[in-house]
Protein backbone atom coordinates (compact mmCIF):
# COMPACT_ATOMS: atom_id res chain seq x y z
CA UNK A 1 0.00 0.00 0.00
CA UNK A 2 1.28 3.61 -0.69
CA UNK A 3 -0.03 6.57 -0.12
CA UNK A 4 -0.38 9.71 -2.30
CA UNK A 5 0.51 13.71 -1.64
CA UNK A 6 -0.64 16.53 -3.23
CA UNK A 7 1.14 20.09 -2.38
CA UNK A 8 -1.34 22.99 -3.00
CA UNK A 9 1.44 25.84 -2.64
CA UNK A 10 -0.83 28.93 -2.49
CA UNK A 11 -2.09 31.08 0.14
CA UNK A 12 -4.19 34.45 0.61
CA UNK A 13 -1.66 35.94 3.04
CA UNK A 14 1.19 34.40 4.45
CA UNK A 15 0.83 33.68 8.02
CA UNK A 16 3.74 35.43 10.38
CA UNK A 17 4.58 32.28 11.79
CA UNK A 18 4.80 29.73 9.04
CA UNK A 19 7.50 28.96 6.47
CA UNK A 20 5.73 26.13 4.62
CA UNK A 21 5.96 26.44 0.94
CA UNK A 22 3.55 28.68 0.19
CA UNK A 23 3.18 31.90 -2.11
CA UNK A 24 0.88 34.74 -1.78
CA UNK A 25 0.10 36.82 -5.00
CA UNK A 26 0.75 33.90 -7.27
CA UNK A 27 -2.57 33.47 -8.47
CA UNK A 28 -1.82 33.83 -11.74
CA UNK A 29 0.06 30.58 -11.51
CA UNK A 30 -2.34 28.22 -10.56
CA UNK A 31 -3.90 27.22 -13.57
CA UNK A 32 -0.78 25.90 -15.26
CA UNK A 33 0.77 24.62 -11.78
CA UNK A 34 -2.75 22.26 -11.82
CA UNK A 35 -2.57 21.37 -15.28
CA UNK A 36 1.80 20.59 -14.12
CA UNK A 37 -0.01 18.64 -11.42
CA UNK A 38 -1.73 16.66 -13.52
CA UNK A 39 0.96 15.45 -15.68
CA UNK A 40 2.97 14.69 -12.97
CA UNK A 41 0.30 12.23 -11.45
CA UNK A 42 -0.23 10.58 -15.21
CA UNK A 43 3.64 10.45 -15.28
CA UNK A 44 4.44 8.65 -11.37
CA UNK A 45 1.14 6.56 -10.50
CA UNK A 46 0.93 3.41 -12.37
CA UNK A 47 -2.34 1.10 -12.91
CA UNK A 48 -1.08 -1.35 -10.04
CA UNK A 49 -0.51 0.98 -7.49
CA UNK A 50 -2.34 0.18 -4.81
CA UNK A 51 -3.24 3.54 -2.46
CA UNK A 52 -4.85 3.44 0.56
CA UNK A 53 -4.55 7.15 1.12
CA UNK A 54 -4.47 10.85 -0.10
CA UNK A 55 -3.79 13.77 1.08
CA UNK A 56 -4.47 17.45 -0.61
CA UNK A 57 -2.36 20.10 1.58
CA UNK A 58 -0.20 23.36 1.30
CA UNK A 59 -0.33 25.83 1.22
CA UNK A 60 -4.22 26.35 1.40
CA UNK A 61 -6.23 23.92 -0.99
CA UNK A 62 -9.01 25.54 -0.05
CA UNK A 63 -7.86 28.90 -1.75
CA UNK A 64 -8.08 27.87 -5.44
CA UNK A 65 -11.01 27.11 -7.08
CA UNK A 66 -12.70 23.72 -6.41
CA UNK A 67 -12.88 22.59 -9.85
CA UNK A 68 -9.35 21.94 -9.67
CA UNK A 69 -8.91 19.72 -6.96
CA UNK A 70 -11.96 17.80 -8.81
CA UNK A 71 -9.78 17.39 -11.87
CA UNK A 72 -6.48 16.58 -9.73
CA UNK A 73 -8.65 13.64 -7.97
CA UNK A 74 -10.26 12.57 -11.16
CA UNK A 75 -6.55 12.24 -12.58
CA UNK A 76 -5.53 10.11 -9.96
CA UNK A 77 -8.38 7.96 -10.56
CA UNK A 78 -7.95 7.60 -13.85
CA UNK A 79 -4.99 5.49 -13.08
CA UNK A 80 -5.73 4.05 -10.11
CA UNK A 81 -9.18 3.83 -9.58
CA UNK A 82 -12.05 4.79 -6.68
CA UNK A 83 -11.90 2.66 -3.62
CA UNK A 84 -14.28 3.92 -1.14
CA UNK A 85 -12.50 2.46 1.77
CA UNK A 86 -9.57 5.25 0.91
CA UNK A 87 -8.89 8.04 3.21
CA UNK A 88 -8.80 11.43 1.17
CA UNK A 89 -7.91 14.30 3.32
CA UNK A 90 -8.02 18.27 2.28
CA UNK A 91 -6.87 20.59 4.05
CA UNK A 92 -9.09 24.35 4.57
CA UNK A 93 -8.12 27.90 5.81
CA UNK A 94 -11.59 28.99 7.04
CA UNK A 95 -10.84 32.51 5.11
CA UNK A 96 -11.19 30.48 2.37
CA UNK A 97 -14.27 28.53 1.90
CA UNK A 98 -17.76 28.11 0.93
CA UNK A 99 -20.72 26.41 -0.21
CA UNK A 100 -19.71 25.58 -3.48
CA UNK A 101 -16.54 24.21 -2.50
CA UNK A 102 -17.57 21.74 0.23
CA UNK A 103 -20.42 20.43 -2.06
CA UNK A 104 -17.62 19.79 -4.72
CA UNK A 105 -14.72 18.02 -2.15
CA UNK A 106 -17.90 15.82 -1.22
CA UNK A 107 -18.66 15.08 -4.94
CA UNK A 108 -15.15 14.25 -5.55
CA UNK A 109 -14.91 11.67 -2.83
CA UNK A 110 -12.93 13.40 -0.07
CA UNK A 111 -13.90 11.88 2.91
CA UNK A 112 -12.09 13.66 5.65
CA UNK A 113 -11.41 17.80 6.42
CA UNK A 114 -8.79 19.23 8.09
CA UNK A 115 -9.28 22.69 9.56
CA UNK A 116 -6.72 25.41 10.67
CA UNK A 117 -8.26 27.28 13.28
CA UNK A 118 -5.34 27.81 15.66
CA UNK A 119 -7.02 29.47 18.19
CA UNK A 120 -10.18 30.75 18.96
CA UNK A 121 -9.08 34.20 20.44
CA UNK A 122 -9.51 36.97 17.54
CA UNK A 123 -7.07 38.81 19.20
CA UNK A 124 -4.15 36.18 19.10
CA UNK A 125 -5.23 35.60 15.43
CA UNK A 126 -5.26 38.82 14.24
CA UNK A 127 -1.67 38.70 15.55
CA UNK A 128 -0.07 36.04 14.22
CA UNK A 129 -1.63 36.78 10.51
CA UNK A 130 -4.49 34.95 10.25
CA UNK A 131 -7.11 36.26 7.30
CA UNK A 132 -10.04 35.03 9.94
CA UNK A 133 -11.42 35.20 13.15
CA UNK A 134 -13.52 32.47 14.79
CA UNK A 135 -16.92 33.69 13.91
CA UNK A 136 -15.53 32.79 10.16
CA UNK A 137 -14.11 29.72 11.09
CA UNK A 138 -17.30 28.82 13.18
CA UNK A 139 -19.28 29.38 9.40
CA UNK A 140 -16.36 27.33 7.57
CA UNK A 141 -17.08 24.33 10.24
CA UNK A 142 -20.79 24.26 9.75
CA UNK A 143 -20.70 24.82 5.99
CA UNK A 144 -18.65 21.41 5.88
CA UNK A 145 -20.98 19.48 8.63
CA UNK A 146 -23.83 20.12 6.35
CA UNK A 147 -21.91 19.20 3.20
CA UNK A 148 -22.04 15.56 5.36
CA UNK A 149 -18.23 15.87 6.17
CA UNK A 150 -18.33 13.25 9.59
CA UNK A 151 -14.38 12.90 9.72
CA UNK A 152 -13.38 16.43 10.67
CA UNK A 153 -9.88 17.55 12.08
CA UNK A 154 -9.09 21.00 13.62
CA UNK A 155 -5.49 22.55 14.35
CA UNK A 156 -4.88 24.51 17.11
CA UNK A 157 -1.63 26.00 18.46
CA UNK A 158 -0.20 26.49 21.59
CA UNK A 159 2.85 28.73 22.51
CA UNK A 160 1.75 31.57 20.43
CA UNK A 161 2.61 35.17 21.24
CA UNK A 162 0.84 36.80 24.38
CA UNK A 163 -1.75 33.30 24.38
CA UNK A 164 -2.02 32.79 27.79
CA UNK A 165 -3.00 29.36 29.89
CA UNK A 166 -6.44 30.41 29.98
CA UNK A 167 -6.65 31.41 26.62
CA UNK A 168 -5.93 27.83 25.58
CA UNK A 169 -8.66 26.34 27.98
CA UNK A 170 -10.97 28.23 26.41
CA UNK A 171 -9.89 27.17 22.32
CA UNK A 172 -9.96 23.98 23.83
CA UNK A 173 -13.72 24.34 25.49
CA UNK A 174 -14.81 25.97 22.22
CA UNK A 175 -13.74 23.21 19.69
CA UNK A 176 -14.41 20.24 22.25
CA UNK A 177 -18.16 21.37 21.82
CA UNK A 178 -17.91 20.75 18.45
CA UNK A 179 -17.18 17.25 18.72
CA UNK A 180 -14.84 16.99 15.73
CA UNK A 181 -13.11 13.48 15.20
CA UNK A 182 -9.64 14.57 15.73
CA UNK A 183 -8.02 17.89 16.99
CA UNK A 184 -4.07 18.40 15.95
CA UNK A 185 -2.21 20.40 18.44
CA UNK A 186 1.48 22.06 17.77
CA UNK A 187 3.75 23.89 19.72
CA UNK A 188 4.74 26.55 17.49
CA UNK A 189 7.72 26.76 16.45
CA UNK A 190 9.70 30.28 15.83
CA UNK A 191 10.92 29.71 12.06
CA UNK A 192 13.97 31.33 10.74
CA UNK A 193 13.14 34.71 8.55
CA UNK A 194 9.25 34.12 9.13
CA UNK A 195 7.77 37.88 10.28
CA UNK A 196 6.91 36.46 14.01
CA UNK A 197 10.99 35.88 14.41
CA UNK A 198 11.30 39.33 13.15
CA UNK A 199 8.41 40.91 15.52
CA UNK A 200 9.75 38.75 18.34
CA UNK A 201 13.26 40.19 17.98
CA UNK A 202 12.08 43.74 17.92
CA UNK A 203 10.27 43.19 20.74
CA UNK A 204 6.58 44.03 19.36
CA UNK A 205 5.63 40.12 20.58
CA UNK A 206 6.42 38.30 23.51
CA UNK A 207 6.60 34.77 23.74
CA UNK A 208 5.13 32.70 26.63
CA UNK A 209 8.22 30.84 29.30
CA UNK A 210 8.89 27.86 27.74
CA UNK A 211 7.63 26.00 31.50
CA UNK A 212 4.10 28.18 30.64
CA UNK A 213 4.38 26.03 27.17
CA UNK A 214 4.78 23.04 28.60
CA UNK A 215 1.83 23.52 31.05
CA UNK A 216 0.06 24.15 28.10
CA UNK A 217 1.21 21.07 26.64
CA UNK A 218 -0.05 18.89 29.65
CA UNK A 219 -3.06 20.86 30.37
CA UNK A 220 -4.45 20.23 26.67
CA UNK A 221 -3.46 16.60 27.06
CA UNK A 222 -5.70 16.19 30.73
CA UNK A 223 -8.90 18.19 28.98
CA UNK A 224 -8.89 16.40 25.69
CA UNK A 225 -8.23 12.89 27.45
CA UNK A 226 -10.84 13.52 29.20
CA UNK A 227 -13.49 14.06 26.71
CA UNK A 228 -13.09 11.22 25.14
CA UNK A 229 -9.72 12.58 22.76
CA UNK A 230 -7.31 9.21 22.87
CA UNK A 231 -3.39 10.62 22.84
CA UNK A 232 -1.86 8.75 19.66
CA UNK A 233 1.36 11.16 18.47
CA UNK A 234 3.23 13.60 19.92
CA UNK A 235 0.65 16.44 18.37
CA UNK A 236 -2.31 14.54 17.40
CA UNK A 237 -5.55 13.46 19.53
CA UNK A 238 -8.53 11.34 17.76
CA UNK A 239 -11.88 9.79 19.26
CA UNK A 240 -11.66 6.22 18.94
CA UNK A 241 -11.16 5.37 15.60
CA UNK A 242 -10.77 8.64 14.00
CA UNK A 243 -6.52 8.43 14.35
CA UNK A 244 -5.44 9.63 10.45
CA UNK A 245 -4.27 6.98 8.16
CA UNK A 246 -2.38 9.16 6.17
CA UNK A 247 -0.16 10.47 8.69
CA UNK A 248 -0.38 6.97 11.03
CA UNK A 249 1.23 5.10 7.96
CA UNK A 250 4.03 7.50 7.51
CA UNK A 251 4.94 6.84 10.81
CA UNK A 252 5.08 3.16 9.91
CA UNK A 253 7.12 3.93 7.38
CA UNK A 254 4.96 3.12 4.84
CA UNK A 255 5.07 4.41 1.17
CA UNK A 256 4.56 7.53 -0.20
CA UNK A 257 3.99 9.56 -3.33
CA UNK A 258 4.70 12.89 -3.31
CA UNK A 259 3.46 15.22 -5.97
CA UNK A 260 3.55 19.41 -6.74
CA UNK A 261 6.50 21.70 -5.85
CA UNK A 262 8.06 21.33 -2.61
CA UNK A 263 6.32 17.50 -1.94
CA UNK A 264 8.50 15.12 -0.37
CA UNK A 265 8.27 10.99 -1.07
CA UNK A 266 9.55 8.00 0.21
CA UNK A 267 9.41 5.28 -2.23
CA UNK A 268 12.02 2.23 -2.74
CA UNK A 269 13.72 2.89 0.17
CA UNK A 270 14.78 6.30 -1.32
CA UNK A 271 13.14 9.73 0.50
CA UNK A 272 13.16 12.44 -2.20
CA UNK A 273 11.76 15.91 -2.30
CA UNK A 274 10.51 18.12 -5.34
CA UNK A 275 12.06 21.59 -5.94
CA UNK A 276 10.69 24.24 -3.91
CA UNK A 277 10.94 26.74 -7.29
CA UNK A 278 7.44 27.11 -8.56
CA UNK A 279 8.21 28.66 -11.42
CA UNK A 280 10.82 26.37 -12.35
CA UNK A 281 8.55 23.56 -11.54
CA UNK A 282 6.45 24.80 -13.88
CA UNK A 283 8.96 25.29 -16.11
CA UNK A 284 10.53 21.33 -16.09
CA UNK A 285 6.77 19.50 -15.94
CA UNK A 286 6.38 22.03 -19.32
CA UNK A 287 9.23 20.71 -21.04
CA UNK A 288 8.59 16.81 -19.70
CA UNK A 289 11.81 16.97 -18.00
CA UNK A 290 11.07 14.96 -15.11
CA UNK A 291 14.24 14.38 -13.89
CA UNK A 292 15.05 17.49 -13.08
CA UNK A 293 12.01 18.14 -10.34
CA UNK A 294 13.24 15.65 -8.09
CA UNK A 295 15.89 15.79 -5.31
CA UNK A 296 17.21 13.02 -3.57
CA UNK A 297 17.67 13.25 0.10
CA UNK A 298 18.54 9.76 0.67
CA UNK A 299 18.89 6.03 -0.12
CA UNK A 300 18.75 4.20 2.53
CA UNK A 301 20.69 1.13 3.73
CA UNK A 302 19.40 -1.84 6.28
CA UNK A 303 20.59 0.40 9.20
CA UNK A 304 19.80 3.65 8.55
CA UNK A 305 16.11 2.86 7.60
CA UNK A 306 16.20 0.29 10.83
CA UNK A 307 17.20 3.46 12.57
CA UNK A 308 14.37 5.93 11.09
CA UNK A 309 11.88 3.38 12.12
CA UNK A 310 12.79 3.44 16.13
CA UNK A 311 12.69 7.52 15.31
CA UNK A 312 9.40 7.18 13.44
CA UNK A 313 7.84 5.21 15.78
CA UNK A 314 8.81 6.93 19.12
CA UNK A 315 6.25 9.84 18.06
CA UNK A 316 4.09 7.46 18.59
CA UNK A 317 2.44 7.00 21.96
CA UNK A 318 2.21 3.83 21.65
CA UNK A 319 6.23 3.35 20.49
CA UNK A 320 8.52 0.92 19.12
CA UNK A 321 6.15 -2.33 18.79
CA UNK A 322 8.70 -4.92 19.76
CA UNK A 323 7.18 -7.56 17.53
CA UNK A 324 6.29 -5.40 14.53
CA UNK A 325 10.06 -4.51 14.78
CA UNK A 326 11.28 -7.92 14.30
CA UNK A 327 8.79 -8.75 11.40
CA UNK A 328 9.95 -5.88 9.88
CA UNK A 329 13.91 -6.12 10.30
CA UNK A 330 14.26 -9.82 11.66
CA UNK A 331 16.15 -8.35 14.42
CA UNK A 332 15.69 -7.62 18.47
CA UNK A 333 15.39 -4.08 18.91
CA UNK A 334 16.15 -4.08 22.38
CA UNK A 335 19.53 -5.69 21.33
CA UNK A 336 20.43 -3.75 18.52
CA UNK A 337 20.07 -0.26 20.14
CA UNK A 338 20.74 -1.95 23.56
CA UNK A 339 23.33 1.33 23.99
CA UNK A 340 20.83 3.97 23.58
CA UNK A 341 18.05 2.47 25.29
CA UNK A 342 20.43 1.96 28.43
CA UNK A 343 21.11 5.63 27.74
CA UNK A 344 17.43 6.99 27.02
CA UNK A 345 15.95 4.92 29.94
CA UNK A 346 18.38 6.34 32.51
CA UNK A 347 17.50 9.70 31.64
CA UNK A 348 13.72 8.73 32.43
CA UNK A 349 13.15 9.54 28.71
CA UNK A 350 11.86 6.38 27.14
CA UNK A 351 10.17 3.07 29.05
CA UNK A 352 10.53 -0.32 28.37
CA UNK A 353 8.54 -3.45 28.79
CA UNK A 354 7.94 -6.86 27.52
CA UNK A 355 5.93 -5.54 24.26
CA UNK A 356 6.84 -1.57 23.53
CA UNK A 357 9.58 0.92 23.42
CA UNK A 358 7.64 3.84 24.35
CA UNK A 359 8.32 7.85 25.67
CA UNK A 360 8.29 8.51 28.99
CA UNK A 361 6.11 11.60 30.41
CA UNK A 362 9.28 13.40 30.42
CA UNK A 363 10.35 12.15 27.11
CA UNK A 364 7.26 13.97 25.79
CA UNK A 365 8.90 17.01 26.72
CA UNK A 366 12.29 16.05 25.80
CA UNK A 367 11.68 13.84 22.74
CA UNK A 368 13.65 15.69 20.55
CA UNK A 369 16.80 14.24 22.83
CA UNK A 370 15.05 11.26 22.05
CA UNK A 371 14.84 11.32 18.11
CA UNK A 372 18.50 12.73 18.10
CA UNK A 373 19.70 9.15 19.53
CA UNK A 374 18.60 7.61 15.92
CA UNK A 375 19.56 10.08 13.56
C1 LIG B 1 -0.89 23.83 5.80
S1 LIG B 1 -1.47 24.51 7.31
C2 LIG B 1 -3.22 24.08 7.39
C3 LIG B 1 -4.14 24.54 6.30
C4 LIG B 1 -4.25 26.03 6.02
N1 LIG B 1 -3.12 26.43 5.25
C5 LIG B 1 -4.40 26.84 7.27
O1 LIG B 1 -3.37 27.33 7.75
O2 LIG B 1 -5.53 27.00 7.73
C6 LIG B 1 -0.80 23.32 8.45
C7 LIG B 1 -0.82 23.60 9.91
O3 LIG B 1 0.52 23.60 10.39
C8 LIG B 1 0.61 24.33 11.58
N2 LIG B 1 1.83 25.17 11.51
C9 LIG B 1 2.28 25.88 10.46
N3 LIG B 1 3.43 26.54 10.79
C10 LIG B 1 3.71 26.22 12.08
C11 LIG B 1 4.75 26.59 13.00
N4 LIG B 1 5.72 27.43 12.66
N5 LIG B 1 4.72 26.05 14.25
C12 LIG B 1 3.74 25.19 14.60
N6 LIG B 1 2.72 24.83 13.78
C13 LIG B 1 2.70 25.33 12.54
C14 LIG B 1 -0.69 25.13 11.72
O4 LIG B 1 -1.44 24.61 12.79
C15 LIG B 1 -1.39 24.90 10.40
O5 LIG B 1 -2.79 24.82 10.55
S1 LIG C 1 -0.47 28.35 8.09
FE1 LIG C 1 -1.65 27.71 6.34
S2 LIG C 1 -2.63 29.61 5.56
FE2 LIG C 1 -1.02 30.24 6.93
S3 LIG C 1 0.71 30.61 5.52
FE3 LIG C 1 0.93 28.52 6.36
S4 LIG C 1 -0.02 27.25 4.85
FE4 LIG C 1 -0.73 29.35 4.44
Amino acid sequence: MRGIYIHIPFCRQKCYYCDFVSFANKEELVGKYINCLKKEIKNTLKPKDKIDTIYIGGGTPSAIDSKFIKEILEEIYNVVGIDENREITIEINPGTINKEKTEDYKKAKINRISLGLQTTNDKLLKSIGRIHNYEQFKFAYDLVKQAGFTNVNIDLMLGLPNQSLADLEKSLKKVIELEPTHISLYSLILEEGTKLQELINNNKLELPLEDVERQMYWKTKEILEKNGYRHYEISNFAKIGYESIHNSNCWKQQEYYGLGVAAHSYINNIRYSNIENLEKYIQYIENSEYNKIKEIHEIQTRETKAKEYMMLKLRTLKGVEIREYKEKFQENPIFIYRKEIEKLTKQDLIEVDLDNIKLTKKGLDFANEVWEEFV
